[in-house]
């Protein structure tokens, strides 16, 4: 997966692979990650990237022209190595990211990040190159490199052999529309507080049953409305008819 970024600031998004899983993903070569930087398409002597925006107001706009020289080349490059990529704006406005489309996302060759900074980009670079947006909430940032990270982090963990068996993305909240159940490690005593003893049985199928139960729990407990539209099977309906009759 190929993930070009535009963007003011490269060194902030260079670190999103310079560690943990992402890292590991970079090292391994399942991810590739290219930063490209609007500045560097300015022809002034103070390669100017923004400008006050037409009507009067406060805040600046970032210009169109090295906007769109720099995605040209990221789809220039692209397009020499056959990969076929969307390019993305980071709004607020945009669709908001959850794990069913960064699951669909998951499977694309790659994806160009369009950073905004100020009060955002020329609407005409929007219309002319931007083919989705999206946001990572209903919050406003101050540029779309943390949109654009947590976009390629989540992404990253979805892809094949990114993740070993251990931290499994199946076993994540979301991704099989639930919550995650509680985890544990050891001291099994932590001030005072044990861990659940089916958790230490070794029996396996009980312990399948208890994270399934504390999952439905959490959820319709923390996020009911996940459970809304799910078709549920008799035994996770009887272990939430339990829960809630006991609440
Ligand atoms: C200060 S914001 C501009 C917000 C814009 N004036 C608005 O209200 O829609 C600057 C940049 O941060 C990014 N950004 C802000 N909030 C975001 C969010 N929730 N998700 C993704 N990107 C965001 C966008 O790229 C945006 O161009």
């Amino acid at each position: 997966m190929r993930f070009d970024v535009i963007t003011l600031f490269p060194e902030l998004v260079e670190a999103v692979v310079a560690s943990g899983v992402v890292g590991r993903a970079a090292d391994a070569k399942l991810i590739d990650l290219h930063c490209w930087n609007p500045r560097d398409y300015t022809s002034d002597r103070h390669r100017t990237v923004d400008d006050r925006p037409y009507g009067g107001g406060p805040g600046m706009v970032m210009k169109p022209d090295c906007l769109l020289s720099a995605v040209d080349d990221a789809k220039a490059k692209n397009k020499e190595l056959g990969i076929v990529t969307k390019v993305i704006y980071l709004s607020p406005q945009g669709k908001t990211l959850n794990q069913s489309a960064a699951k669909i996302m998951s499977k694309e060759e790659g994806f160009i990040f369009l950073c905004g900074r100020y009060e955002g980009v020329d609407e005409r670079v929007l219309e002319l190159v931007v083919d989705e947006e999206w946001s990572i909430g209903d919050y406003v940032l101050s540029g779309g490199e943390l949109g654009a990270m947590v976009m390629i982090d989540t992404i990253t963990r979805l892809l094949p052999n990114v993740l070993g068996h251990n931290d499994s993305a199946e076993q994540d909240s979301f991704s099989a529309g639930l919550l995650d159940c509680p985890h544990y490690t050891r001291p099994g005593v932590f001030l005072g507080k044990e861990v659940p003893k089916v958790l230490r049985s070794g029996d396996h199928q009980r312990i399948a049953k208890w994270r399934r139960q504390q999952a439905l729990q959490r959820t319709a407990q923390r996020r009911p409305e996940l459970l809304k539209n799910r078709v549920l099977s008799e035994e996770d309906k009887k272990i939430l008819h339990d829960f809630l009759d006991k609440s």
